[in-house]
């Protein structure tokens, strides 16, 4: 038998409707934010990844070359493709250009619970301005979006690279080289980053500092403890979010995120249900349109691990029950089965979803099935009734059975 590929999952219908009706919800949130949704190729040039992706991702990324000796890549992300297009065809746009997209993302990462080969993300980009006013403004459609799928237990923290960055760079850190370094401290994997950072001549009380500035946590008052701009920057931004009622955020300059591209603001949400893979989403503000041959434009954004935050919401209990059709059409033997063929198109035609027996199965085997798909209603086509133009309806909660005349059907079941 052959299976889908390791990393990659089949979604059944039953998980399909429940997917699709939190993805949904999600995308009513952007829109109440004023996102407008996009979408981009499930592949692209593999440069526009190598770019300024980070190793983290660099590492894993599904690249191979076409038929035409092209070097491409399939989507590890799609900050850089939504800003590729964004530099491509809507940079005189009015700002901020407001975007928000849904798709499959595709990481060579050794699959394990909550980390797959092939994930989907549902993210946003909020492009054209950095202010504190629109960090707040992604962080706190993000907690919405949490919020909206019900989800209880998690936490979102904020940071800000900046510091971080210019702390390694003060201790002598070459540019080039400050990568490895936030590698290693995203991964909290101090034994690694100390010797990398002696390698560079980094003297020990300068690594002890970097290592408690990461270890920098706690409630806003821990601002007055971030030196310089960024204290300040995270102070209006926090400002924000308690304008707008959000108030349960941490502040961790151990944020430090995986890839390279982050400037200032960065932010993450955790549920501590999901164990190793708890990150369910990543996000901060940055700079990439330059890169891609714009101008150089700041954006500020993130992306929710659909995968984890639906597997969040199961350790939680959190229930979705897939609704059935409004209506399940049974005729009582096979004369009858053009009249019940006329029923269901009509109930169609009403816009009321409707299911018909197409196994012939007797009237007791019929009733059950329709349960088993959760029909609200079994519409029974007798030979008595279908004389009158007219058909049972049973109530499948209830039992309860009514004779309704062919053309007030669709009514009945829409006002019920
Ligand atoms: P990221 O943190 O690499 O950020 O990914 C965002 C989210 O995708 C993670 O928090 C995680 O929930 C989920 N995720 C990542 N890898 C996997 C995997 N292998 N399996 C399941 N879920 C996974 C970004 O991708 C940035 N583009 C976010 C962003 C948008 N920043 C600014 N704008």
């Amino acid at each position: 038998m052959i299976q889908c590929p390791r990393g990659t999952r089949d979604f059944l219908p039953d998980e399909m409707e429940k997917r699709r009706f939190y993805e949904n919800k999600l995308r009513d949130t952007a829109k109440i934010f004023g996102f407008r949704e996009i979408e981009t190729p499930i592949f692209e040039e593999a440069e526009l990844f190598i770019l300024r992706s980070g190793p983290n991702v660099l590492k894993e990324l599904y690249a191979f070359k076409d038929k035409g000796d092209r070097d491409i890549a399939l989507r590890p992300e799609m900050t850089a493709p939504a800003i590729r297009m964004f530099v491509n065809g809507m940079s005189n746009d009015p700002k901020p250009v407001k975007i928000f997209y849904f798709g499959q993302c595709f990481r060579y990462e050794r699959p394990q619970s909550g980390r797959y080969r092939e994930f989907f993300q549902f993210g946003a980009e909020l492009i054209g301005k950095a202010a504190p006013e629109s960090d707040a403004e992604v962080i706190g459609m993000a907690a919405s979006m949490i919020k909206s799928l019900g989800l209880k237990d998690y936490k979102i923290r904020i940071g800000h690279i900046g510091v971080l960055r210019q702390r390694i760079s003060d201790a002598g850190v070459p540019a080039e080289r400050a990568a490895e370094v936030l590698q290693k401290l995203d991964k909290k994997l101090y034994d690694e980053a100390r010797p990398l950072l002696e390698s560079m001549n980094v003297p020990g009380d300068s690594i002890d500092d970097i290592f408690s500035l990461t270890e920098t946590v706690g409630g806003t008052e821990v601002l007055e403890r971030i030196p310089g701009e960024a204290g300040d920057y995270l102070k209006q931004v926090t400002g924000y979010l308690s304008a707008m009622g959000i108030e349960d955020i941490e502040i961790d300059l151990g944020v430090v995120r995986g890839l390279d591209y982050y400037t200032g603001m960065v932010f993450e949400a955790e549920a501590p249900a999901l164990g190793a893979e708890k990150q369910i989403c990543g996000g901060g503000s940055y700079t990439l349109s330059e890169l891609f041959g714009g101008e150089k434009v700041f954006s500020t954004g993130f992306a929710i691990g659909f995968d984890r935050i639906l597997l969040a919401m199961e350790k939680e209990g959190i229930k979705y029950d897939p609704a059935g059709p409004d209506a399940y059409v049974i005729p009582v033997d096979d004369g009858l089965r053009l009249k019940a063929a006329g029923i269901a198109a009509l109930l169609r035609r009403s816009g009321v979803s409707a299911d018909i027996d197409l196994m012939g199965r007797k009237m007791g085997k019929a009733l059950k099935h329709a349960s088993s798909v959760r029909a609200k209603y079994a519409i029974i086509i007798g030979k008595e009734e279908a004389g009158s133009g007219s058909v049972t309806v049973r109530d499948m909660n209830t039992g309860e059975q009514r004779t309704v005349g062919d053309g007030e059907l669709a009514d009945f079941i829409k006002n019920s």
